[in-house]
């Protein structure tokens, strides 16, 4: 995806532009690029490669500029270069663009008819085209921007500059996200909310068809089919991330210090959740009050979260029996789902912008059910749009490979598994209070896991020049072989399948042959023996297989190498069990020398299909 930064205020512009770029560089990129406004009109500074490319063509001294826009763009439509890279101008408006202009095409063809002249294959450049356009032909500014909106279909998050209003800038959302900062004589918006922390923790979340204008007279806000000012009052939402919560502080790279967050965050996330008594409020207010007239769940997610929805379905069946269906977004959104009388829709998403969650979010809502949306950030489209939000509290997840987030969002599921329980009456208060006493374990035992780096990087030597590596687990952590799988294939680039170990001889099982690495999740718990029957089955085909254990004594025997996890009850073995596997995709990637945080053709938040 790409990213959008704009500033007006006290500070000189470009130096906030180039930090919120950076601090944007994990939704991955290509080139890079600013406008300011130089005292005599508008300067672009634009290159293909990284931001710090961008800053050797930066003038010195920095202007004196007070306003201007920056962009990374991760490319769509053109191939990376520097003509294609943003910002676009025309008619003395430069604009940035996250999204996609579907109907790019014949609008640019019917600008060209007119005379317009295009400098890049983008299907951003169609719009300051339009706009200049409209300039030519009288129109103010925000009412050419109005009009050349309209003319767009597609997703889109603008942002606007113009030699006539030197200290304005201008922004539109439809689509893509587009969140404003509100600082102490300064205002700025951005794709996300890390690149503005420095300056602010006041924001208010652009919605679809709205405008914005930003100047030293404050922020406007505009409904634009309406042409309705829209209020800020009860719009602005103060968030408890800081500056350094993005900062990889004594880490090479996001993921690993995320990584390592993750007693802290799965802490916080059940913190005002649990008392110091022990007992617990779920504090989900209407979902609890609606436990007894539930008949079923339908969890929809993408990626990680997806497989977070997996390890609900077992948490909540066992704990709460209700029955649970678990759907991939993309196919969610498009079977035609049928939902009875007594369905909760839950949408898990750690952005709250997935493109795919969303759309089944908005079909199960169109087709009746009442949602409730697992979600990571404050105010986003999807805790907009549900009619109920539990939040994990994992801060900003800058990696684009998500690990602390997943285990918080396990936590939520595992609150709302015993609080469905508990109002559905399956479990009395006290059977509830075990278990959440049990939970609340959990951040130590995490920590405790954390300490095996350094044995699960030399495991990580063994099979970082693997071609084809098989994840298994049963039960409970079959979600985490999926996930295992995924953080491997997702950073490393080493093809990796994740499965149900009760599957293999389904087929799976012709792919091991001699020295096929098999990492296996095998807690001690009731399906244990079977792992071990899967686990004689690989080696008995040459496979080399891994073991991620609570019971090392019976499988020091049997398996090529072991990594011990304390024990725990089984509920709460995938907190544990997904631990090494996420250090072992950081070392493996690392060791291939592959862009952890940023590994190629990925985007943190997909906000297009
Ligand atoms: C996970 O490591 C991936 N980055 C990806 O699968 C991610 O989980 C998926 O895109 C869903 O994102 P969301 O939770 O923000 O909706």
């Amino acid at each position: 995806m790409c990213g959008i930064v704009g500033y007006v205020g006290k500070r000189i512009s470009l130096p906030v532009l180039i930090d919120g770029l950076k601090r944007l560089e994990y939704r991955g990129y290509d080139s890079a690029g600013i406008a300011y406004q130089n005292g005599k009109g508008l300067e672009i500074r634009k290159t293909s490669g990284r931001i710090r490319d961008l800053e050797m063509l930066l003038p010195d001294p920095v202007p004196d500029a007070r306003a201007g826009l920056g962009h990374t763009r991760w490319a769509t439509h053109g191939a990376p270069s520097s003509a294609n890279a943003h910002p676009h101008s025309a008619g003395g408006v430069a604009v940035v663009h996250n999204g996609i202009i579907e109907n790019y095409r014949e609008l640019k063809e019917a600008l060209m008819a007119e005379g317009h002249r295009f400098a890049s294959e983008t299907d951003t450049e169609v719009i300051p085209q339009l706009i200049a356009k409209y300039l030519k032909e009288g129109l103010s500014l925000p009412e050419a921007l109005r009009k050349s909106v309209g003319h767009l279909r597609g997703s889109y998050a603008i942002g606007v500059m113009s030699e006539q209003h030197p200290a304005t800038l201008f922004a539109v959302r439809n689509g893509s996200p587009l969140i404003i900062g509100i600082g102490k004589g300064e205002l700025l918006f951005a794709s996300d909310i890390p690149a503005m922390l420095p300056y602010t923790n006041r924001f208010i979340l652009m919605e679809d068809g709205q405008l914005c204008i930003l100047n030293e007279s404050g922020i406007t806000l505009e409904q634009i089919e309406r042409r309705e000012a829209v209020p800020l009052e009860g719009r602005i939402m103060e968030v408890d991330w800081t500056a350094s919560m993005v900062e990889k502080n004594e880490f090479e790279c996001y993921m690993l210090k995320e990584i390592h967050e993750q007693p802290v965050t799965v802490a916080e996330t059940l913190g005002e959740r649990i008392d110091p008594a022990g007992t617990f409020s779920l504090k989900s207010g209407p979902v609890s009050s609606m436990a007894e007239g539930l008949r079923r769940l339908q969890i929809v997610a993408c990626g990680t979260s997806y497989h977070a929805g997996l390890v609900g379905r077992y948490l909540i069946e066992s704990l709460a029996h209700l029955p649970v269906e678990v759907e991939i977004a993309s196919e969610y959104r498009y079977r035609k789902p049928l939902i009875e009388e007594g369905t909760l829709f839950i949408s898990i998403t750690q952005s709250g912008e997935t493109a795919d969650t969303l759309a089944a979010q908005r079909e199960a809502k169109r087709r009746g059910a009442r949602t409730l949306t697992l979600c990571n950030v404050k105010g986003s489209t999807a805790a907009r749009e549900a009619d109920y939000v539990l939040y994990t509290k994992a801060g900003p997840e800058i990696g684009v490979a998500s690990t602390k987030a997943f285990t918080a969002q396990m936590a939520v599921l595992y609150l709302l598994a015993v609080d469905l329980g508990v109002h559905r009456g399956v479990l009395d208060r006290e059977e509830a209070n075990t278990l959440i006493a049990h939970l609340s374990g959990i951040p130590a035992l995490i920590q405790a896991v954390l300490g095996q780096g350094s044995a699960i990087e030399s495991l990580a030597r063994t099979i970082v020049n693997a071609k084809d590596l098989l994840y298994l687990g049963r039960g409970l952590n079959y979600p985490i072989a999926l996930e295992g799988a995924l953080k491997l294939k997702e950073i490393s680039y080493l093809h990796a399948e994740g499965y149900a170990a009760g599957e293999m001889k389904h087929g799976p099982i012709a792919l091991i042959e001699k020295g096929v690495p098999v990492i296996v999740v095998a807690p001690d718990d009731d399906l244990f023996e079977k792992v071990l029957s899967n686990i004689e089955e690989a080696k008995a085909r040459g496979g080399r297989v891994l073991a991620v254990t609570d019971a090392p004594g019976v499988l020091l025997s049997k398996a090529d190498a072991v990594i011990e996890i304390p024990s725990v009850p089984p509920l709460l073995s995938p907190f544990l069990t997904v631990i090494p596997l996420q250090l072992l995709a950081y070392h493996v990637a690392r060791l291939r020398g592959c862009d952890v945080d940023q590994p190629r053709n990925l985007a943190k938040s997909v906000t297009v299909e």
